[in-house]
């Protein structure tokens, strides 16, 4: 059997039409753009290729998008002031501070710091509790983005017994919390699998949709899966490669070679999870602005 291969390419994209719409009818109909603000301190070069590649697909959708890139010793404390005027700014319906940050800032303090109501990642305590019983609030991207990856490709979760291998607060918790609510497009029955598990193939072989990010390649091979499994690998790694002009090549956390002639669906890496990331963020700030214009809940 061969795998139908996941395109969050082709997702994603239909997503950003249908949303690039919805923003010029926001523009045309109630003189409404929905702005995003991206935070950046420091020149990591991961990171400076994330913001870039956000407020390119924000202007392409249509919605306003600001940078604001400081040094990496920028100081918590004006970090916090720069989070406190745009939480202020009408033009602002969505804030993303660029994680990592530099050592010496402490990110809890600065996530709290950003108003629940703009927080386009999701990563508020009050949207994770908001997440956690079943209330809107913003959902985190990756995870909201696999989500959608499923349902229009023909995979809905409802009844069906999902695996989550790792249990990271901005992946593994989250997209397992998403998809247990009793709600359309989730309703399944969830197992997380961790570091702590003891036997992880127990589990992984009862999946019918297996979502992997536990953060280093192979850690799910063709033996721990069973005929017709769905598979999201959310995980970017790079390996080293002579032949590519970089030196390496990126791949996810399953052995997508082995696993791919057992699976009826599995994601790519690159274009499986990724693209989807960024449209969810898109999709959280119009929103977003929605929201703060009462057009919405
Ligand atoms: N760094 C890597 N991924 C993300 C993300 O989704 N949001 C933020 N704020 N920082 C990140």
């Amino acid at each position: 059997m061969g795998a139908l291969i996941l395109d969050g390419k082709k997702t994603a994209a239909e997503m950003r039409g249908e949303m690039t719409a919805e923003v010029a009818q926001l523009k045309a109909v109630h003189h409404l753009v929905p702005g995003l603000s991206v935070v950046l301190v420091g020149d990591h070069p991961a990171s400076v290729s994330y913001v870039t590649a956000k407020q390119k697909a924000a202007d392409e959708t249509g919605i306003y998008s600001e940078e604001h890139r400081r040094p990496a010793d920028f100081s918590e404390e004006d970090l916090l002031k720069l989070v406190d005027q745009l939480n202020h700014d009408p033009k602002v319906h969505g804030i993303l501070v660029q994680l990592p940050l530099p050592k010496h800032i402490d990110e809890n303090k600065v996530l709290n710091a950003i108003d629940p109501d703009k927080d386009v990642d999701g990563f508020h305590p009050v949207n994770v509790g908001k997440l956690m019983i079943g209330e809107p609030g913003f959902l985190p991207c990756t995870p909201h983005g696999v989500q959608k990856l499923l349902v229009r490709n023909g995979f809905d979760p409802s009844g069906k017994h999902v695996v989550v291998v790792g249990r990271s607060n901005i992946v593994g918790k989250p997209v397992a919390n998403i998809l247990l609510q009793k709600k359309a497009e989730a309703n399944a029955t969830v197992t997380i699998c961790h570091t702590g598990t003891k036997d992880i193939a127990f589990f992984t072989r009862q999946a019918d949709i297996l979502i992997v990010a536990a953060g280093h390649p192979n850690a799910v091979t063709a033996d721990m899966v069973k005929d017709g499994v769905v598979v999201i690998d959310v995980g970017v790694n790079r390996v080293e490669d002579a032949t590519r002009e970089k030196g390496f090549r990126l791949v996810g956390d399953v052995d997508f070679d082995g696993i791919k002639p057992k699976a009826a669906a599995i994601t790519p890496v690159p274009g499986g999870v990724g693209p989807m990331t960024i449209t969810m963020l898109l999709f959280n700030t119009i929103e977003s602005a929605k929201r703060h214009n009462k057009m919405s809940e």
